[in-house]
């Protein structure tokens, strides 16, 4: 799809379709989703940043969000090397002495209306979050210095960001800092939480896997351990692979703890419940 600002074609991205489901964890949601609301004329939508452990729902919870308002969802995947024309809009070299200005999953979703998720957002440069200053404050527009122009937000446009919670999220100057508010921090989920996220992802595993990885689960973050829903569904996911070669019932408690070794590492065995009858 191509749309014309200021005289320049700008070809479009497309939207992200992915089948993503949110489970439990309610009041992250009603927060993202109040931090987008629009309650008055005079009132502008806020720009959240979701932040958590890696592997915690971060990308699921902006996504699925999202998808609640029944919006186009466009992911704009932050790293290091982003450029801040790679965030607007990039010329393409088309045939002879031509340009083609390929608009951004960002740009695309300013113009159509839809939301953009600024994924791991604290991978970028302050350079590159520069560009997008008067984007999020009042004036929501970005200027492309490549194609020479000024490009305005749709009403509609939302924008959330996800960060880790590590060290390199604070490097951030304050100016950006300012303009990514609130900041909706995603916890480890409940017990009864954690067991239906591993059962929405692995629908066709049996319970008793799902209970023995969820409680691994909850014992390491009863530690502070870092691990998080995404170790739990590979955890769970490759135990159900292991179990299903296996021959013998004795076999799942074997598959459960190799799958644990092979995802985490030895360490993550001193989270595991031990029913076998020990020998010393
Ligand atoms: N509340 C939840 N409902 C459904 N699935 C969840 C939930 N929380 C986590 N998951 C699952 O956990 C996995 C990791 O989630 P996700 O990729 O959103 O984490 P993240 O915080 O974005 O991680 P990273 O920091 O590495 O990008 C996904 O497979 C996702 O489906
Ligand atoms: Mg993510």
């Amino acid at each position: 799809m191509i749309v014309e600002i200021e005289g320049v074609p700008l070809h479009l991205a497309h939207p992200d379709e992915l089948s993503i489901t949110w489970v439990g964890q309610e009041e992250v949601m009603r927060q993202l989703l109040a931090a987008w609301l629009v309650i008055d004329p005079q009132d502008l939508p806020m720009n959240p940043r979701l932040l958590g452990k890696p592997g915690v729902g971060k990308t699921t919870l902006a996504y699925a969000a999202a998808k609640r308002l029944d919006r186009e969802v466009y992911i704009m995947q932050a790293t290091a090397d982003t450029r801040p024309e790679d965030l607007l809009v990039t010329p393409v070299i088309e045939g002879e002495a031509r340009l083609r200005y390929v608009a951004s999953p960002l740009v695309t979703a300013m113009l159509r209306g839809g939301i953009v998720i600024l994924d791991e957002g604290n991978r970028m440069s302050e350079k590159s979050w520069a560009s997008l200053a008067p984007l999020l404050d009042n004036r929501r527009y970005v200027e492309s210095i490549v194609a020479g122009i000024k490009i305005k937000a749709h009403p509609l446009f939302r924008v959330v960001a996800t960060m880790n919670d590590d060290a390199s999220t604070f490097d951030l100057p304050e100016y950006i800092h300012s303009r990514l508010q609130p900041m909706i921090l995603i916890d480890f989920p409940e017990r009864h939480e954690e067991f239906a996220i591993l059962r929405e992802n692995l629908p066709f595993g049996d319970d008793h896997i799902l209970n023995y990885v969820t409680d691994f689960l909850q014992q390491a973050h009863a530690a502070d351990e870092r691990y998080t829903a995404r170790d739990g569904i590979n955890i769970a996911r490759y135990a159900i692979k292991l179990k299903s070669l296996a021959t013998d019932r004795t076999h799942e408690q074997q598959a459960l703890e190799t799958a644990v070794i092979e995802t985490l590492g030895e360490e993550a065995l001193r989270y595991v419940r031990r029913n076998r009858p020990t020998t010393s």
